[in-house]
C-alpha cells in the first residue's frame, strides 16, 4: 500500500482529487489534513470530508492547521508519504486585501513546514498549488511559465509566487524533486461559494443583484474540476528527474505548469450561459428577470482583466489538454446545486 499525503483535502480540489485516487486505486492509501477553517461554509466541506469516509481503510483524515509544525512533522513521521500534493492554503484574492493574516500562515509557513518535512523524510515527489494569479496584470496573453511573474497585484499571489521560490530553493539544496500547478479559475458542483459563478446563483436565488466586475469586460479561463484533477493525477505520477549538473551538484528537480482550459469566455458570456444552465436546472424559473438583478461595476483592487492559460508544456509532457466546456461544466455544477440546496 502506497501513501499520498494530501492537505486541503476537504477542499473543492483536495476531495476531489482524494475521490479519484481512492476510487481508482486500491493500492493506495490517503492522509488527508484540514483544518476545516469557516472562511465559507463548513457544510460544504464536511459534505465532501462525508463523500470520502465511504473509503474507510483507505482515507485517513487528520483535522489540524497546517502552519502548526509539530501536527505536519506527526504525519510525515506515522505515515512517511511517497508523494505530498499541497492544496491547503488561504485562498481568494478579494478577502486577502482585508485578512492578510490568513495568507502569511497557510500559504507561506504552512508551505514551509511542509518543504522542511519533505527535506527530512523521503518524499518521491512534491507537487502543490500555484495560482494564475502570479501573471498579475500581464500584458502577454495567453499566460506562459516562461513569462517573468515578479509583479504581484495582491497579497495572495505574492505568496504563490513565494512558494514557488521556496520550492525552487529546497529543491535545487536538497535535490526535492517539485511541481506547482498554476490553477486558473477552477469551477464545478459543490466548489467554492466565494468564486462568481457559485455566489452569482445565491444571489440571484436570493433575489438580490450580482455585481460584474470591469463593467463586464473582464475575461476568465474558466477551468472544470475533472480536467484539473485528471492533469494533478498525470503530474503527481511523474516527479521531475533527479540530475547532477556539469559542477556535480544537483539541478532542481523543479517544474511549473499552467492548468487552464485555454480558452477565456468573457463575463458576460458566462453570465449568460450560467443563467441558461440554472433555468434549465430549475434552480430558477424560466420567466426570471435577470437584467433587474445585474449591475455592471468598476475594476475591484486586485483583479485582473484576464486570464489564459498556454497548456502547451502540460499537453507536451503529460499528454493532456483540459477541455471540458464552459456550459458542460456549468450545467453539472447547476444540477448538483438544485440537488444540494433546493
Ligand atoms: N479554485 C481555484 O480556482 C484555484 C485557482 C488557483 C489556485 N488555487 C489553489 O488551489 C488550492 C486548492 O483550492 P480550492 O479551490 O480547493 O480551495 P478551498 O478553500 O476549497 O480548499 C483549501 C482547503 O484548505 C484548508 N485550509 C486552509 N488553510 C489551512 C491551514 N492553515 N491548515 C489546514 N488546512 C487549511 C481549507 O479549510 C480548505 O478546505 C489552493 O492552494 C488554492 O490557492 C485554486
Amino acid at each position: 500500500m502506497r501513501t499520498y499525503f494530501i492537505t486541503g483535502v476537504a477542499g473543492f480540489i483536495g476531495s476531489n482529487l482524494a475521490k479519484k485516487i481512492l476510487k481508482e486505486n486500491n493500492d493506495i492509501q490517503i492522509v488527508g489534513l484540514d483544518n476545516l477553517n469557516d472562511y465559507y461554509d463548513v457544510k460544504l466541506k464536511e459534505y465532501r470530508l462525508n463523500e470520502l469516509k465511504k473509503y474507510e481503510g483507505r482515507f485517513i483524515f487528520v483535522q489540524g492547521n497546517l502552519a502548526d509544525k509539530k501536527i505536519v512533522e506527526n504525519i510525515f513521521e506515522q505515515y512517511k508519504p511517497s508523494i505530498v500534493v499541497n492544496l491547503a492554503a488561504q485562498a481568494g484574492v478579494r478577502y486577502s486585501i482585508t485578512n492578510p493574516d490568513a495568507y502569511v500562515e497557510a500559504n507561506l509557513i504552512g508551505f514551509y513546514n511542509i518543504l522542511e518535512c519533505c527535506r527530512h523524510y523521503p518524499v518521491e515527489h512534491l507537487v502543490y498549488a500555484s495560482s494564475s494569479s502570479v501573471y498579475g496584470s500581464n500584458k502577454k496573453i495567453p499566460y506562459s511559465t516562461d513569462d517573468k511573474v515578479d509583479n504581484p497585484v495582491s497579497l495572495y499571489a505574492a505568496t504563490k509566487k513565494s512558494d514557488e521560490l521556496l520550492a525552487h530553493a529546497y529543491s535545487k539544496l536538497y535535490n526535492i524533486p517539485s511541481t506547482g500547478l498554476r490553477f486558473f479559475t477552477v469551477y464545478g458542483p459543490a466548489g467554492r461559494p466565494d468564486m462568481a459563478y457559485f455566489g452569482f446563483t445565491n444571489k440571484l436565488l436570493a433575489g438580490e443583484k450580482i455585481k460584474i466586475f470591469n463593467y463586464g469586460n473582464c475575461k476568465r479561463d474558466f477551468t472544470y474540476i475533472d480536467d484539473i484533477v485528471e492533469g494533478v493525477w498525470r503530474v503527481m505520477n511523474m516527479a521531475p528527474e533527479k540530475k547532477n549538473g556539469e559542477d556535480g551538484l544537483p539541478i532542481p528537480p523543479y517544474k511549473i505548469y499552467n492548468i487552464g482550459n485555454g480558452h477565456p469566455v468573457n463575463l458576460l458570456d458566462f453570465v449568460q450561459i450560467l443563467q441558461e444552465e440554472l433555468i434549465r436546472a430549475k434552480v430558477l424559473t424560466s420567466d426570471y428577470n435577470f437584467e433587474n438583478h445585474k449591475e455592471l461595476v468598476a475594476m475591484q483592487p486586485g483583479d485582473v482583466p484576464i486570464t489564459y492559460a498556454d497548456t502547451t508544456p502540460l499537453e507536451k509532457d503529460f499528454g493532456f489538454k483540459p477541455n471540458t466546456s464552459l456550459r458542460d461544466g456549468l450545467r453539472k455544477f447547476a444540477e448538483w446545486y438544485k440537488e444540494f440546496y433546493m
